[in-house]
């Protein structure tokens, strides 16, 4: 059977604070840019859902899009849209929300909830111009 990878796109806009309690607050500073701000700031983050599968017979579909869209909203971005990231959201607590530690995270949560599926990998778009891929380990 022919295995395919397909991809649903969610958006979601958040608050966060880059800042490591183990630096100095110059040392913040210089690492983490605007993003160390202290009274946060905010980001349109893209996050791109990739699953692999057989291709059903029946439906031909390896997972229905809109399954997954409901699948990624309920277990991410409900949880994660329009809140600070720092604070609110359970499997992001005691994380510097860097992209990687987000990305990595959201994997965690979401890889056993797609199953069957195969979650192959995620991109997470924190600007136009910067993304960060994870495939897990
Ligand atoms: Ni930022």
């Amino acid at each position: 059977m022919p295995r395919v990878t397909v991809t649903r796109r969610l958006n979601f806009n958040a608050a966060h604070r880059l800042h490591n309690p183990a630096l100095s607050e110059q040392e913040n500073r210089e690492l983490f840019g605007l993003c160390n701000s202290p009274n946060w700031h905010g980001h349109n983050y893209r996050l791109d859902v990739s699953v692999a599968g057989e291709v059903d017979e029946r439906t031909g579909y390896v997972i229905d899009l809109k399954v997954l869209r409901d699948l990624v909203e309920t277990h991410l971005i409900d949880k994660m849209d329009h809140k600070n990231l720092n604070v609110d959201v359970d499997f992001l607590r005691a994380i510097n929300p860097t992209a990687e530690n987000i990305v990595v995270a959201c994997w965690r949560v979401l890889e056993p909830a797609v199953k069957p599926a195969a979650l192959t990998k995620l991109r997470l778009w924190e600007t136009d111009n910067n993304y960060v891929e994870y495939e897990g380990e």
